[in-house]
């Protein structure tokens, strides 16, 4: 492929996304140019949503894989892409089904929550999925007698467990961009801007979290920052979302954590993006029958 500037990519995506009728969804982590050509931009709960709901016939996803398996589990009949092969998560990766069959084993009679951030795998072997935005509706609509698994972010467990009042049992699974974010980090931005409020997201460590003054999904944190009167805000979470919150918020100050960059959701870039829309590749498919299963648990979420 010869090298196109910014401009003439960006009209080819938007031309070939016409003509294929498809859409791009993108998450708030990613490049802010591949934000800015996105159809729809969101946290992980908005994005599922909006995949179930398209009338398009091919979604494409600028994410992390399972994010664009969770899209090809709602939506079996459209046809999903994801611009770059391997877009793993961390995250994702610190459970096997293996793992958490010995955990059912150890707690028969409990209901297993998945986090999102998990394969189709996983999310067939569990009862009900969440997001860092509703994992405390999800676990209290599960009745107070059921012992609950929550897998497998152990800092968003804890953090449910104390918002829900209710013991977990927590899988011992981390983000590793999140938790490599430290207090010291954020006192450091701090002594240099006082008046800043601290968002940060639940899969951030709890001492992050006990001096955070909000904690929430991605999406939180831009209805957070806009409805605030206050002009400063330190973001713990992938410096990805800065580029939204500028947007929103032209008239405040946001402070990233330089270090907080996921490395495979920065790998989809617009050259990529293009790609995937000229030869549609690369595909996602999820083996039907853990769809099927893996389904139960997305949609038991969405009803919430
Ligand atoms: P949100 O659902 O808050 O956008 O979080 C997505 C994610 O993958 C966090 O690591």
């Amino acid at each position: 492929m010869t090298k196109m500037d910014k401009e003439t990519l960006v009209a080819e995506i938007v031309k070939l996304k016409t003509e294929l009728n498809a859409v791009i969804l993108a998450h708030y982590y990613q490049l802010p140019e591949i934000q800015d050509v996105a159809d729809i931009l969101g946290d992980s709960l908005a994005l599922s949503r909006r995949a179930a709901k398209t009338e398009a016939d091919i979604i494409v996803f600028c994410g992390v894989n399972f994010m664009a398996e969770t899209a090809a589990i709602v939506s079996p009949d459209k046809k999903v892409l994801i611009p770059q092969k391997n877009v793993g998560c961390y995250l994702a990766d610190t459970i096997t089904v293996d793992k958490l069959l010995e955990f059912k084993k150890k707690h028969p009679r409990a209901e297993v929550i998945c986090y999102v951030n998990t394969t189709a795998a996983i999310k067939a072997e569990s009862d009900i999925c969440c997001t860092s935005s509703n994992s405390i509706k999800v676990v209290n609509s599960i009745s107070p007698e059921k012992e609950i698994i929550f897998i497998p972010d152990k800092n968003l467990c804890d953090y449910t467990s104390k918002e829900t009042n209710r013991d977990l049992i927590c899988f011992q699974g981390a983000c590793d961009t999140h938790t490599d974010i430290k207090i010291y980090d954020i006192e450091k931005i701090l002594k240099n801007h006082p008046k800043a409020k601290i968002m940060a997201h639940p899969e951030c460590n709890s001492d992050v979290l006990e001096i955070a003054d909000y904690v929430g999904s991605t999406t939180g944190m831009l209805k957070y920052a806009k409805s605030s009167l206050e002009k400063e805000f330190i973001v713990a979470t992938e410096i990805g979302i800065i580029h939204q919150l500028k947007q929103d918020n032209p008239d405040k100050e946001f402070y990233p954590l330089e270090e907080a960059i996921c490395p495979t959701m920065k790998l989809i870039t617009l050259e990529s993006l293009y790609r995937c829309l000229k030869e549609q590749k690369y595909e996602v498919k999820v083996d039907e029958a853990i769809a099927q299963k893996a389904r139960g648990a997305i949609e038991r979420m969405l009803e919430i």
